[in-house]
Formats: C-alpha cells, sequence, structure tokens
C-alpha cells in the first residue's frame, strides 16, 4: 500500500515524524485484494465499531472521566499556555532550587538535553533576572564538570544565585563594550546563546544581530518567549503585550536571512508545549565562524 507525500496543491506532505525529528514507525506494506479486506473488516467488526463509537463519545465528552480533573484537563494547550503567562502567582511561583524563574518545565528538560548533547564550554544566557534559569545552567554544568556561564541584564539587583561558574555584566545587551567583552570570553570557546531579554521584535533582531555570531557550529542559539506572538491580542493579556510582534516573529526573520547558517530544529519543539516556538536554532556545522562577525 503507498501512501502519496504530495497534497492536492502539489506540495509536499509534512509528516509528524520528519517534521519533529522523531524516529519513523515501521510501516507495514501491505497488498490486500479487496476480498481480503472484507474478510478482515468482517473479522474484526467489533472492534471497528468500538473504536468508532468511543472516537464519537471522546470527541463529545472528552476523555477524562474523573468529575474532579475534568474542567482542568479539558481546556486546549493555547488556553493552558495563556494561563500560565497570565496568572501571576502561578508565574511568580516557579522556581529552580528555590530561586524564581520564568520558564516553562517542558522547555527546561529540553535545555537539559541540549546541555548534555552540545557540552559547551560557555553558555550567554541575555536577560536572567532573579537568576533560576541561570542557575539551572550553572548546575547543569556542574554536572558535566566544566563550562560557564555568562548572564548579561540591565540590572541584577534581584539577582539570586552565588555559584562559581556564573559570571555577570549588568548593562544594555546591545552596549559595543558589552558585546566586546562577551566576545573576548567566548575565544576559543563552544559558545551556547540564549536570548531572554527585551522581547520586543525590534530588539531580538538587534540583538540576535549581536550575539549570534557568537555561536559556534552545532550549538544553539534559543529564542526565548516567541509564545506572544502566538496567543491571539483579542483574548490574550500577553498576546496584547507586544503590538510591534514578539521574539517569534524575529525568530522567523532571522532564520530568513541566516538560513545559509542557522538552522531551526523542529525536534526541541516536539513536547507541543513550549514558550519557544521556532526558537531553538542550531548553527550548521559547515560555515567558518568568520562568516558571520561581519553581520
Ligand atoms: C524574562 S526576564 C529573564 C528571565 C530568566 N531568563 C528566567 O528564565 O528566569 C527578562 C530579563 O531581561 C532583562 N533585560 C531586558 N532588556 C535587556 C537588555 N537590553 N539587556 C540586558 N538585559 C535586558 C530584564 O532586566 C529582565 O531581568
Amino acid at each position: 500500500m503507498s501512501v502519496s507525500t504530495q497534497t492536492k496543491n502539489n506540495k509536499p506532505r509534512a509528516k509528524w515524524s520528519e517534521k519533529y525529528g522523531l524516529p519513523k514507525r515501521t510501516r507495514i506494506e501491505a497488498k490486500l485484494s479487496p476480498w481480503k479486506k472484507l474478510v478482515l473488516l468482517f473479522k474484526h467488526r467489533r472492534f471497528i465499531w468500538d473504536a468508532g463509537w468511543q472516537a464519537l463519545l471522546a470527541r463529545r465528552e472528552g476523555v477524562i472521566q474523573d468529575d474532579e480533573y475534568k474542567d482542568r484537563l479539558q481546556s486546549t494547550l493555547g488556553e493552558y499556555l495563556n494561563w500560565y503567562f497570565t496568572d501571576k502567582s502561578f508565574l511568580h511561583s516557579i522556581d529552580w532550587m528555590g530561586i524564581p524563574t520564568r520558564k516553562l518545565v517542558t522547555d527546561v528538560w529540553v535545555y537539559q538535553e541540549i546541555i548534555f548533547e552540545t557540552k559547551p564550554d560557555l553558555i550567554i544566557e541575555i536577560g536572567s533576572f532573579y537568576g533560576g534559569s541561570t542557575l539551572f545552567l550553572a548546575q547543569m554544568l556542574d554536572l558535566l564538570g566544566s563550562g560557564e556561564v555568562l548572564s548579561i541584564d540591565v540590572s541584577h539587583d534581584h539577582f539570586m544565585p552565588n555559584h562559581p561558574r556564573i559570571r555577570k555584566i549588568t548593562a544594555d545587551c546591545s552596549d559595543e563594550a558589552v558585546v566586546e567583552q562577551a566576545r573576548e570570553l567566548a575565544k576559543g570557546k563552544r559558545v551556547m546563546v540564549i536570548h531572554d531579554g527585551d522581547h520586543t521584535a525590534a530588539a531580538v533582531e538587534r540583538d540576535l544581530k549581536l550575539y549570534a555570531p557568537l555561536v559556534t557550529p552545532d550549538m544553539y542559539l534559543i529564542i526565548e518567549d516567541g509564545v506572544v506572538d502566538l496567543l491571539d491580542p483579542r483574548h490574550s493579556k500577553v498576546g496584547r503585550a507586544y503590538p510591534g510582534g514578539g521574539p517569534m516573529k524575529a525568530a522567523r526573520r532571522f532564520l530568513n536571512e541566516m538560513e545559509a547558517h542557522f538552522e531551526l530544529d523542529m525536534k526541541r519543539e516536539r513536547f507541543i508545549l513550549t514558550t519557544n516556538p521556532k526558537g531553538y536554532l542550531r548553527r550548521k556545522a559547515s560555515m567558518h565562524q568568520d562568516h558571520l562577525t561581519s553581520l
């Protein structure tokens, strides 16, 4: 049995497994005669009827049967993401080792996978706030036994961690002197950059131009909080916060311009719930670092 990979308008059909870089499921290739198909349908009629009926009921009533959990588990993923960021008391309750962080837990797991796989010598975090995320990064490097984190923030007044792997620069990340210090520190190292600073599209674009050249081949450039571009401003306070567009808009533009140097890694969005849509970018291996410094 062959399955067409072309849609009606002749565009290739994106397969889920390919889009998200997941292992392909083995397809059972079967060439059945119409007669054999009829026999099989008859043989499994009970199962087919049950499955169809269940699917219909599940659509109407939902799959959760426990009344206590029904309400909270029947919201859409979009509603959940919106709630996660709108409910301030919830957002402010998320800690890493007792220090507040503004992360979605599935993204933190993805960070762990990236750090383990790429083993950066230097992680540049633009925007640290309380520092829960900075401490997380430093402790991941502790587990690997090497590396350091550079936290760049306009203010470290609220910054709580005190950790030997963390270095701080307190200034606007777009200051030429700051970029120069980061560049010096990055020399000869395997460098990963996380942008979690000013989320307006214009600022993200500006910062990517300055810091993307520091990311070394095979390492990641993470653009945080593109979720603000996903949320509909008519129904979401967070969606209204960036009328000129946010990080996802900037990430799309950056990828368009820089596709020779960076690629989107959709595998990092495979948990579906992410605050960083189009935000996990990997520097391509083939290009030499110098090609980028002239940006
Ligand atoms: C969303 S918070 C960072 C959250 C943190 N990474 C976490 O996950 O817990 C944004 C931070 O970016 C900082 N920031 C905003 N604009 C900046 C800029 N131009 N340069 C450096 N830091 C900036 C703010 O001071 C704030 O602490």
